[in-house]
């Protein structure tokens, strides 16, 4: 299977401080979705701004998608690569929805008559549809992390890049991601999909989670290996996701129940 990132000894530090990142080196099978799950301030944001050359690379090598990133190739990186990023006011750029979803691909020099067309489906995909003229101020948390996640659909990238995306969401909005992740997972099987994140709720559902501590991957396994992993969850400062916890508390009041992923399998089981 290729890859859709390829980190190769890459050493990065910001400023005078010590090394971040060091002699970092990790791979993400392309049409996978994989979690970098890391604890506030590993490096997680600083990962994905150097993939997308946000950051200078002075140490090591990325590739994405193949082509490895320097001057030559980057503009061609960014045009397949596609970020949502924590905060839903800072992303919703347009006045309405339509609008928002319809900058990146005047961006792209889509041609006006198309537009429409790649807007709604989009739009419907993440159940937006009937809100296209909706403004900002009309819409939750994540009703405009939905129309992030359309907007950087419609410009049809091999790599879309959730960095905390639904960190700053209430329960309700982070189910409606992660039922718009599970949909595009099964529509768009091509599509390699990374999420960036501390919440362990998102990892449950990966093909591959990368744990990202003191500058280094650390672990790379299923959710099976790493959520359940109470030792190295704890090294590693991660908290565990909730249908564990409970089941913990379970066990330790003699309660004997097995692995469950999600808090439907667990009331099942119960
Ligand atoms: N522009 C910057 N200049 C200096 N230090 C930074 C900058 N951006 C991030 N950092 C530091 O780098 C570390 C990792 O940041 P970041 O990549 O944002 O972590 P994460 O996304 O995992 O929370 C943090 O300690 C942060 O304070
Ligand atoms: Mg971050």
């Amino acid at each position: 299977m290729q890859n859709i990132i390829e980190f190769k000894n890459v050493t990065f530090k910001y400023d005078d401080n010590s090394p971040l990142l060091e002699n970092l080196s990790f791979n993400i099978k392309k049409g996978t979705y994989s979690v970098l799950l890391g604890h506030n301030g590993s490096g997680k944001s600083t990962i994905a701004k150097l993939i997308i050359g946000l950051l200078p690379l002075k140490n090591g090598q990325i590739f994405v998608n193949d082509l490895q990133l320097n001057e030559e190739n980057i503009d061609k990186i960014r045009n397949n690569v596609a970020i949502v990023f924590q905060n839903p006011d800072n992303q919703f750029i347009g006045s309405t929805v339509e609008d928002d979803i319809a900058f990146g691909l005047e961006n792209r020099c889509v041609e006006q008559e198309k537009m429409p067309e790649i807007i709604t489906k989009f739009a419907t995909l993440v159940s937006m549809e009937n809100f296209l003229k909706a403004e900002p101020s009309a819409l939750s948390g994540g009703q405009k992390q939905r129309v992030a996640i359309a907007g950087a659909l419609a410009l049809n990238p091999d790599l879309l890049i959730l960095d905390e995306a639904t960190s700053m969401l209430d329960p309700k909005g982070k189910k409606e991601i992660n039922e718009v992740i599970s949909i595009l997972r099964k529509n768009n099987p091509n599509m390699s999909i990374l999420s960036i994140t501390h919440h362990m709720d998102e990892a449950i559902i990966a093909d591959e989670i990368l744990v990202l501590n003191k500058g280094q991957i650390v672990k790379v396994g299923t959710p099976k290996d790493i959520l359940f992993d109470q030792k190295l969850l704890e090294e590693n400062n991660l908290l565990p996701p909730f249908v564990v916890n409970v089941r913990k508390q379970m066990l330790d009041n003699g309660l004997d129940i097995p692995l469950c992923f999600s808090i439907e399998e667990l009331v099942d089981k119960l």
